[in-house]
């Protein structure tokens, strides 16, 4: 990943940074200069992650934090200011995934899916909103999914990240007139530990996705690292409300589909 220094002096909060795409995020803000808050529920990789992070020159602490509990979240955030003196960024990267259909859907899921991927970042939201009003900038992503535009499945997960979605547009709009800029960043498959137990049932997995994807790939967390990354800059000042897939042109069509339909499959 290229480094300028674009991010320097910023402070930068990426919730379940503990490894995936969340990681490399915090890789790339950091080699751009911020200071990194890292949070996270697994202390074991927030343990390693803050290690390897500090490693490469970083500033970086890690907030053993349960997104779903309000006073873990209220707690730790008055932790990451103090520390920090204040929060310029924040990236809602946190989730929980579930694949089952709504039928075999048990309230508990739901309500977890619910709880750490759409209410955990109302919480962090609300806990990062006064300091940037205050000064009057701040930046606020949301990493979505295809999944909140398109049906492909895991229901309660798409349900709580349409959520999410629709949470980006009333930060935007409401304080946007405070110098609060917040957007969706809208990945596709991007393939993750958070893919392991869909890789043991079935190892061709990102193999046979590949067709759906018109750039012949499924993506990395790096693909995503660089739309945030462009998000979190200045260069991005007048962008806010919007919603950038990441997606390698899955969403743009259909794309078996339209082979057949033509004759040309
Ligand atoms: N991997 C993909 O194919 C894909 C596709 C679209 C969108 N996304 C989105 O990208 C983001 C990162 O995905 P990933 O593949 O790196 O997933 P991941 O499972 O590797 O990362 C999620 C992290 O969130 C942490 N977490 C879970 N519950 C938490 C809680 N209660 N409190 C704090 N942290 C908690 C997990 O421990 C984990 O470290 C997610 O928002 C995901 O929805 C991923």
């Amino acid at each position: 990943m290229e480094a300028n220094q674009e991010l320097a002096g910023k402070v930068v909060v990426v919730t379940g940074a503990g490894r995936g795409i969340g990681k490399q995020i915090a890789i790339g803000a950091g080699l751009r200069g911020a200071k990194v808050a890292l949070v996270e529920v697994i202390e074991e990789n927030l343990e390693a992650t803050t290690k390897e992070i500090a490693a490469m020159g970083i500033n970086i602490k890690g907030y053993l934090t349960d997104l779903s509990k309000e006073s873990d979240v209220v707690n730790n955030f008055a932790k990451i200011e103090k520390d920090f003196g204040q929060i310029d960024c924040l990236v809602n990267n946190a989730m929980i995934h579930d694949s089952q259909d709504l039928i075999s859907t048990s309230l508990e899921v739901w309500n977890r899916s619910l709880a750490v991927t759409l209410t955990g970042s109302f919480l962090t939201i609300r806990a990062s909103l006064p300091g940037m009003i205050k000064r009057k900038k701040g930046c606020i992503i949301n990493i979505g999914t295809v999944n909140a535009k398109t049906m492909i499945g895991s229901d309660a997960y798409s349900v709580a990240k349409a959520g999410l979605h629709a949470l980006t547009r009333t930060v935007a709009v409401r304080y946007g007139p405070d110098g609060v800029r917040c957007t969706t960043v809208v990945p596709g498959t991007i393939a993750t530990d958070a893919w392991q137990e869909r890789v043991d049932r079935n190892p061709q997995i990102f193999e046979k996705l590949k067709s759906w994807y018109p750039l012949g790939r499924v993506g990395t967390p790096i693909d995503v690292t660089e739309a945030v990354l462009f998000l979190l800059s200045d260069k991005a000042q007048w962008i806010s409300g919007s919603e950038f897939v990441v997606d390698g042109g899955l969403l743009a069509g259909l794309a078996p589909m339209y082979k057949m339909v033509e004759g040309s499959d």
